[in-house]
């Protein structure tokens, strides 16, 4: 029988075996690719983190499928995918800002997410949790932030690197919030800012064009200390990371209300998904 605290030991150490090599590379960087776009950037680090955790995988778990963001889909007919962002926040990489991680999830028949990894390198932090036990920062339980209102409240989001119709309608979004919240901050790597709500560092956070690999290990961490993780709407969460919304429960309905106005109706149509 599989259990999942060894599925969760084998990713937290994977997960920080990938952020040392990412580190033999921070500050220096010998290949900077562009990807969809100019801003869409893919460094050496970003595929030998990935190389690694998919040998690793593929030793201990051989039947087990794989979706990771450079490699793609890798996938067997297990009932086990594994989830990957090798580098989380290439960008903020590229310019030597210490604000990226490596994100690792498992996921069961396609809708339970059995464990989850945030490992954030330069600071040597990592964030983990197992479905239904709580989530952790190092060995200590971390739980959201109890602010009840919105005004009393830290958001943080981010943006995509498509810079379409929606793009320009999410600084509409991003004004809003920040008329009605203590502030709001973009720092540049999905993953960490589910981590920081589920860690109390923000109240909230919401994000539109994500993929699985953003969300999957940060959602379940961010749940697991409380939080609640839901679309825009405050329906299921799609897990593909079209849409994303996070907080500490207690202000989901003020921003809810924000993200389901009329006048943003185009981030739920056809071209959203
Ligand atoms: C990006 C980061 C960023 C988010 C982007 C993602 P990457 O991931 O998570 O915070 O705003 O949309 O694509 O490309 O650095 O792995
Ligand atoms: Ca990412
Ligand atoms: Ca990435």
């Amino acid at each position: 029988m599989d259990n999942p605290s060894d599925f969760l030991e084998f990713a937290i150490k994977i997960a920080k075996e990938a952020g040392h090599i990412q580190m033999s590379y921070f500050g220096n960087i010998s290949s900077l690719e562009k990807k969809s776009t100019n801003i869409d950037l893919v460094t050496n680090a970003d595929i030998e983190s990935e190389k690694y955790i998919i040998n690793q995988i593929r030793t201990t778990y051989p039947n087990h499928s794989i979706l990771s963001e450079e490699a793609g889909n890798l996938s067997t007919d297990s009932e086990y995918l594994w989830v990957i962002d090798p580098l989380d926040g290439t960008t903020n990489f590229a310019h030597n800002l210490p604000i990226f991680a490596v994100s690792i999830g498992l996921v069961k028949k396609g809708v339970k997410t059995l464990c989850g990894v945030v490992y954030n390198p330069a600071a040597d932090k990592c964030f983990y949790a197992e479905e239904s036990k709580g989530a952790f920062l190092d060995g200590k339980i971390i739980k959201c932030t109890s602010s009840n209102t919105l005004s009393d409240s830290l958001l943080v989001t981010g943006f995509p690197y498509l810079h379409d119709k929606r793009y320009d309608i999410s600084f509409e979004i991003f004004k809003e919030f920040y008329d009605k919240t203590r502030g709001m901050r973009r720092l540049g790597s999905a993953s960490l800012d589910l981590c920081f709500v589920a860690m109390g560092r923000f109240d909230g956070y919401y994000e539109y064009e994500l993929k699985a690999w953003d969300i999957c290990a940060g959602s379940l961490i961010a749940n697991e200390a409380g939080a609640k993780v839901t679309d825009w709407d405050n329906q299921k969460l799609p897990h593909d990371g079209r849409r994303i919304l996070a907080t500490n429960g207690l202000i989901h309905k003020e921003m809810v209300e924000i993200l389901t106005q009329e006048k943003y109706n185009i981030y739920y149509s056809e071209q959203s998904g």
